[in-house]
């Protein structure tokens, strides 16, 4: 909650401040200086989004409810610039007094505080609650129907409280899936090894069994920006494998005799991953990979019917990252077909940084798999 309201006042700060040095500008009409502070404007909303989310500097860990604020003000400030323009070109049309001028000034300050609030409270609701999204598919390989269920990129500890994640337990178990999926990035660089062994004695709860892969922050890759690591990868493997769960690391298992899994090392781990030609599946049936990143293409041209399920992107999380990354040809959410592979990459049960998410909502996937 502190880190909520430091985000809070740094967004009023920031907001005021963005009011009071445009005052000049709305002040004496400067039509051209104007436009050009907007599309400054407009440019560096994916700007902060961007340094926020994709780029991995030690801002984005310790001064995340700056940069939030950062965002969230200059959103909440470009809409209103954006009414503010229509009611200046709507006042152009009637007669107008100083009086009306100063009208208008409080106008405009009214609406920047306004769209900034409606984006805080528009990004906080998003991010507050873990929804079910519905995958069905069909396969030829496939003997009979089949149901699971994917919930990667929690980033539990500490942007995700815990009883949101004891939510999403009661949400698939609701289900009664044949088998979970966790899809890496459970927790990551900011989780305390208490907020860790929590979040894996909540998802104990879960009653399907449960495959694990890990993702790019689990085992704290960047812990060095944030002072350290909290927990070992043995303590890590220890909190996953005490809770019942079985670690997938470039290893397949059947789960059905139509049915096998190929649970995949994350790619960030360089050569400890196995490239996918040099796997070779033991098992007969339809093929689910699960990787936490969605990138491997040697993997996905598979010419086999095969399900690729991965997180990662967070859908962007921050607008408008979900259309630069497809701007750069990456699968940032939802269905895709690569040859024979249907790849499926989830928004992510959590959050990346920042307790907003203004892309797409937290999800949890529930795939049902039909025979053709
Ligand atoms: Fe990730």
């Amino acid at each position: 909650m502190e880190g909520v309201f430091s985000m809070i006042v740094w967004t009023v700060v920031v907001a005021v401040m963005l009011y009071v040095i445009q005052l000049p500008l709305r002040r004496k009409a400067h039509p051209r200086i104007r436009t050009a502070v907007f599309v400054i404007k407009m440019l560096l909303i994916p700007a902060t989004a961007l340094l926020f989310v994709a780029v991995d500097w030690p801002a984005a860990y310790l001064h995340g409810d700056i940069l939030t604020a950062i965002y969230i003000a200059l959103c909440g400030d470009v809409v209103s610039s954006i009414v503010e323009y229509a009611v200046r070109r709507i006042r152009e049309t009637v007669k107008h007094t100083e009086k009306s001028h100063i009208c208008l000034l409080g106008l405009c300050g009214v609406l920047a505080a306004l769209c900034t609030a409606g984006v805080f409270i528009g990004g906080w609701a998003d991010a507050s609650s873990i929804s079910r999204t519905d995958l069905d598919i069909t396969s030829d390989r496939a003997a009979k129907a089949h149901t699971f269920a994917f919930v990667s990129d929690i980033h539990g500890g500490d942007a995700h409280p815990v009883d949101i994640i004891r939510d999403l337990c009661r949400q698939m178990n609701e289900q009664s899936p044949e088998f979970v999926i966790l899809g890496g990035d459970i927790t990551d660089e900011m989780t305390s090894y208490e907020e860790m062994t929590e979040v894996y004695r909540i998802l104990s709860e879960l009653e399907a069994p449960v495959y694990f892969v890990y993702g790019n922050h689990d085992r704290q890759p960047g812990a060095q920006r944030v002072g350290g690591r909290t927990y070992t990868d043995e303590e890590l493997k220890s909190a996953i494998e005490g809770a019942g769960f079985t670690i997938l690391k470039d290893d397949y298992v059947q789960i059905d005799e139509d049915l096998v899994l190929l649970g995949r090392e994350d790619v960030s781990r360089g050569e400890e991953r196995s490239r996918y030609a040099d796997l070779t599946c033991p098992y007969e049936g339809m093929l689910i990979v699960a990787d936490h990143q969605p990138y491997d293409e040697e993997q996905l041209a598979e010419e086999v019917s095969t399900l690729q399920i991965s997180g990662h992107s967070h859908a962007g999380q921050l607008f408008p990252l979900q259309a630069v990354y497809r701007i750069l040809g990456l699968p940032a959410y939802g269905s895709f077909r690569y040859a024979g592979t249907q790849l499926y990459v989830s928004s992510g049960a959590g959050l990346w940084g920042t307790p907003i998410r203004t892309e797409e909502r937290c999800e949890w996937v529930l795939v049902t798999i039909r025979p053709e």
